[in-house]
């Protein structure tokens, strides 16, 4: 069937803690048409990012705030449905950062091509894209894993963590992964190939995490914050690296984040270090991806994606994130 409108979400409300489905509208618009030098993009998957929900505050953090109208920010898919430049063809695959909806004009900056022969393109906005390529720089820019070091993960069974988990493998380390419930423990153990994995929602967390963690941690990549952290920070070792990534479970509320005192920091030689993926952007193309799918290819590098069929399902696709329903990189199949 062919679109006659084009389908999107935007921002109904700011959310008071947990978004609900009122924070969001669904709309339908006129296709827009490509003026000179612009393409029409159909969007084939939307990634779906913890990173949303800060945005979707009306106050500006590292990026400004989404206001209230505005098509919901996202990355995606997109076929290129019409062209008006000359360096990009119909029919051509991109990565584009277009929002919550089927349509969107683009001036072709800031896009990225996908080889759809070379892996399904839905992975281009995960294990090969902006949440692979987190846990790439992440982990070896600031983490730097060393042979027989202990690396610890949390979010062990999503888009980043378990990439993490994996590349510290790769890269002879010891990969202890977090991820909340039973069966996506046994995902990060048995499919993903990480030495140990301990859930975060037992009651004897904290222990089974000491457990888990012999000889004490060297590496703590922080996707979560608050209890996760608090387990983590007595089993530390002096010099031990912690690339600040994301604070997921402190995202849908307004209190202080859970964090590392300068005591703690200055008596183990700590390393805490934030980051957001777009500082190292120079290494994503070609060093990653081509690293990556080398060790896709051989087997090293395996991922799991969690497809939401349609864009009307996207609110509470995105709400579920932030409470743990999604099990692997959460994408909405939103065109074919
Ligand atoms: N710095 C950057 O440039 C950058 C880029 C991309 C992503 N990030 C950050 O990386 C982190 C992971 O993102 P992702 O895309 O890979 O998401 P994801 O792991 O695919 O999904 C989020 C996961 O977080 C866990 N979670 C949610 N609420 C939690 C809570 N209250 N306590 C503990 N765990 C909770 C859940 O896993 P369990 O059910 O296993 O607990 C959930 O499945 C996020 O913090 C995100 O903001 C940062």
């Amino acid at each position: 069937m062919t679109a006659t409108s084009n389908r999107r979400i935007v921002l109904a409300s700011h959310p008071a803690g947990k978004p609900t489905l009122d924070n969001f509208r669904t709309e339908d618009a006129p296709i827009p048409a490509p003026g000179q030098g612009e393409l029409l993009l159909e969007t084939l998957y939307l990634s779906l990012d913890p990173y949303m929900r800060t945005r979707m505050n009306g106050t500006a953090t590292y990026a400004a705030a989404m206001g209230l109208g505005d098509v919901m920010i996202g990355g995606a898919v997109a076929r290129v449905k019409q062209s008006n430049h000359p360096d990009w063809k119909e029919g051509e695959i991109v990565v584009a950062y277009s929002g919550w909806q089927a349509f969107a004009i683009s001036d072709g900056s800031s896009l990225r091509r996908v080889d759809p022969a070379s892996a399904p393109v839905s992975t281009a906005v995960g294990v090969l894209g902006m949440p692979g390529f987190t846990a790439y720089a992440g982990l070896l820019e600031i983490g730097r894993p060393q042979r027989g070091e202990t690396v610890v993960v949390a979010a062990a069974s999503g888009a980043v963590g378990s990439v993490v988990g994996q590349i510290a493998r790769i890269k002879g380390a010891r990969a202890v992964g977090i991820a909340g419930g039973p069966e996506k423990c046994a995902f990060v153990k048995d499919e993903l190939g990480f030495d140990a994995v301990v859930d975060h929602r037992a009651p004897d967390f904290r222990e089974q995490l000491a457990k888990a963690c012999p000889d004490g941690i060297d590496v703590y990549f922080e996707n979560v914050g608050g209890q996760v952290l608090e387990a983590v920070k007595p089993l530390l070792n002096n010099f031990a690296r912690i690339p600040v990534c994301g604070l997921v479970s402190h995202y849908n509320d307004a209190g202080e984040a859970a964090s590392i005192n300068l005591t703690d920091t200055l008596f183990k030689s700590l390393t805490v270090r934030g980051f957001l993926q777009n500082e190292f952007a120079e290494r994503l193309e070609p060093t990653f991806l081509k690293e990556a799918a080398d060790w896709i290819r051989d087997g090293a590098l395996r991922y799991r994606e969690d497809i939401v069929d349609g864009l009307d399902n996207a609110p509470q696709a995105f709400i579920g994130l932030l409470e743990g329903k999604n099990f692997g990189k959460l994408v909405v199949r939103v065109g074919k």
